[in-house]
């Protein structure tokens, strides 16, 4: 466990030197560790999983096979840009996974968040352990285990949860960020030349956009999370605030009000909005968003979102409520 111990010494990376220096260090260490044998990694598009996939390709190149399984519950855009960014740019070896219809059938009718948890869960590591027995002769699996997950847990991530895969199937871990804070993470993902979409991520749930669209998850209201959710990226975005608030996103209930569309009564969804600035996400507090701003993201997503009537923000903090709806 020693090597589990962050040093009291250890200087925090803030500069992309220190940066360049940590990052030329574990490719020494990594390749020292993997020889000439094959590595495998669950890369789900965030950034501790794209920080490590980043530094692995440049230690041991196509050594490395990256999994990336689309369960349906990303955002708009994340799946392809994944691709994009590692296969097509870095040249690495990605298995992209397209397990949308499996999620979704497995979630259809359930409407407990917790057991919509651990189906998206259970699914994740079924799926991810298919994929791992299709490769011949991976040795390592590697994570994106960073210091908090390992002074606030058992050190395996719950949305990396790769830990659960079966006795016949475990493999030596490469962990290099597991030292690391959040913050210096994202200057070692800077360093490496990752997008700034991808190395300045808000926090994202592992089940997904699946707490979004609470209650049973339908494909036409998951559709709407989505599509809303993009709009207020992109105005949030286009307004300076990204990196300013700490998460945002939006929720659709699984219930609907009344509006009028084209002259007819109609009966559609709420979309609520979410901005919370936070720490460490067990309290958060509530942006004063400017008005015009908050105008302009309803107005979009009443005239771009199918199948909602209403935009709501909301102005609870935590606690009382919690970050997510469910
Ligand atoms: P809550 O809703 O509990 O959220 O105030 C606190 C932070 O945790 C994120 N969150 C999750 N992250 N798996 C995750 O990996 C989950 O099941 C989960 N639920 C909530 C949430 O987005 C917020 O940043």
């Amino acid at each position: 466990m020693e090597n589990n111990v962050r040093p009291e010494n250890m200087a925090r990376i803030t500069t992309a030197e220190l940066a360049n220096a940590f990052i030329d260090e574990q490719i020494k260490l990594m390749r020292e560790q993997v020889g000439d044998k094959k590595v495998l990694l669950a890369l789900s598009g965030g950034v501790d999983s794209s920080v490590v996939a980043a530094l692995l390709i440049k230690a041991v190149g196509k050594q490395l096979t990256c999994v990336h399984v689309n369960h349906g519950l990303l955002r708009k855009g994340e799946p392809e840009q994944v691709v994009e960014v590692f296969r097509n740019q870095m040249n690495a070896n990605l298995v992209y996974v397209d397990a949308v219809d499996r999620f979704l059938d497995k979630l259809a009718g359930v409407s407990d968040p917790e057991t919509k948890r651990k189906i998206i869960g259970a699914e994740f590591i079924r799926v991810f352990e298919e994929e791992a027995r299709k490769l011949e002769g991976i040795e390592f699996l590697a994570q994106g285990t960073i210091y908090p997950d390992i002074l606030e847990s058992d050190g395996v991530k719950a949305h990396h949860n790769v830990g659960g895969l079966p006795e016949d199937l475990q493999f030596e871990l490469v962990e290099p960020v597991k030292l690391l804070y959040k913050d210096e993470v994202r200057v070692v993902g800077k360093a490496l030349g990752l997008p700034d979409s991808m190395v300045y991520r808000q926090p994202f749930p592992g089940p997904g956009l699946g707490v979004r669209c609470t209650g049973a998850i339908t494909r036409d209201r998951l559709e709407a999370v989505r599509e809303s959710d993009a709009i207020l990226r992109e105005e949030f975005a286009a307004a300076g605030l990204q990196g300013q608030v700490w998460q945002y996103f939006t929720s659709v209930p699984d219930f609907r009000a009344t509006g009028i569309r084209d002259g007819k009564r109609a009966y559609d969804w709420p979309v609520i909005i979410r901005a919370v600035n936070s720490v460490d996400a067990t309290s958060a507090t509530v942006p004063e968003l400017d008005w015009a701003l908050l105008k302009k993201i309803t107005d979009r997503i009443l005239a771009e979102v199918p199948g909602v009537c209403r935009v709501l923000y909301e102005l609870s903090p935590k606690p009382i409520s919690t970050i997510e709806w469910e």
